[in-house]
């Protein structure tokens, strides 16, 4: 109740003119919880109906989502993980840390390379605060630039200053990088500068995220807005462990090389490691099996590998080929052989090996 007389009183004092205080008031109520706001939403007739969408093509510019955290498997390094929990003591500490006129802004900066989970940090952040994603595709917002843009971002911010969730910015670098670009200068720039307008109008305690693939482009005026920055790296051995772990979840037999896995996708991104294990997974439910082969998950994991690397495999004797060569113990010729239904003799044909190298068949047993 109280809560609804506050956004009563907000509306009442910005028709009197007075918007300071109504924002002021309005301030206040995103930060409470989540349960009271969505009474006083339904209260005042907004749905997710009244999300704002693009003056022309009446597409929504944001994706309003709740995340869960049992939805949101996130594996980070120790470090990583400590930077964020400071970020989430400080959003959920504004008031005490304000009065002792020692608050940052609530805005948290994730760089790193694509697929190193950047977009699931920031739905786990808003799982974490029981908060509302609102997602803003920078890209789409560019690509679809209308000189409506600036508009729309005004209204996203708007929407979201106005109650508790969190506002993320992805693949931000589309807008920020957009200001030395030569091409396009004009509109884009005009995009860029609304988008620094309305950060720096956005109260302190509206909780920001961005992230950015690119954070060499990134404009050192955008950087200098965010008073928490993280960099996502790619997934230590620890983590990598967990990721393959997780992933595979009861789909991993019990004698799976664990050690193996980690060891040989090194440099590869949670992203990749993901879409592995899905493809494992999905063979064997296709071929009705409870559990995924271990030689079938080291198999895509070196296809992968060979993609990364540009090997041209295109056909299944190069795969074969491949395999072999990027992993003689793992890949014995009658692994091979049994993994793509073959006998031992073609696979010695296609990989050129004599029967010299026969022996090597015994070096690990398929399983
Ligand atoms: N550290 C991680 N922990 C858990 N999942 C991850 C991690 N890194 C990547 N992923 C998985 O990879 C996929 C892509 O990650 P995403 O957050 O979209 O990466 P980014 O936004 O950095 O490009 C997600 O579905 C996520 O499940
Ligand atoms: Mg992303």
């Amino acid at each position: 109740m109280a809560a609804n007389y506050a956004g009563l009183l907000a509306d009442k004092l910005e028709e009197g003119g007075n918007r300071q205080q109504a924002r002021q008031i309005r301030e206040r109520l995103a930060r409470a919880p989540a349960a009271l706001a969505s009474v006083q939403d339904a209260e005042r007739g907004i749905s997710l109906n009244n999300l704002p969408v693009d003056g022309e093509s009446r597409l929504h510019t944001v994706d309003v989502s709740r995340p869960e955290l049992r939805d949101v498997a996130l594996v980070l390094p120790s470090a990583i993980e400590s930077r964020v929990q400071e970020f989430l003591a400080s959003v959920r500490h504004h008031d005490a840390l304000v009065a002792a006129n020692a608050a940052l802004p609530n805005r948290l900066l994730l760089h790193g390379l694509p697929g190193t989970g950047k977009t699931q940090l920031a739905r786990w952040v808003a799982a974490q605060l029981g908060l509302q994603l609102l997602t803003v595709r920078c890209d789409t917002l560019v690509s679809s630039l209308l000189g409506q843009t600036s508009r729309n971002l005004r209204r996203v911010f708007e929407y979201a200053e106005q109650r508790p969730c969190v506002l993320f910015l992805d693949e931000f670098d589309a807008l920020a990088g957009a200001r030395g670009n030569e091409r396009d200068v004009g509109e884009l720039q005009r995009v860029v500068i609304a988008l620094l307008q309305n950060i720096d109008a956005l109260p302190d305690g509206t909780i920001l995220v961005a992230a950015t693939n690119h954070d060499q482009l990134l404009d050192p005026a955008v950087w200098r807005r965010f008073s928490f920055r993280v960099p996502m790296p790619l997934p230590d051995p620890d983590v990598r462990q967990a990721l393959w772990q997780r992933f595979l979840g009861d789909y991993a037999p019990s004698n799976l090389d664990v050690r193996g896995l980690v060891a040989r996708s090194e440099g590869l991104t949670g992203a990749v490691i993901e879409q592995i294990c899905l493809d494992a997974k999905r063979s064997a439910v296709l071929a009705r099996q409870s559990q995924v082969d271990g030689d079938e998950v080291f198999r895509r994991l070196g296809l992968t590998l060979a993609l990364i690397e540009r090997v041209p495999v295109s056909t299944r004797d190069a795969e074969m080929a491949w395999l072999r060569h990027w992993d003689r113990k793992i890949f014995s010729l009658r692994t091979l052989a049994k993994l793509y239904g073959v006998s031992t003799r073609h696979v010695t044909n296609i990989t050129q090996e004599g029967s010299v190298d026969g022996h090597e068949e015994d070096d690990r047993k398929s399983g």
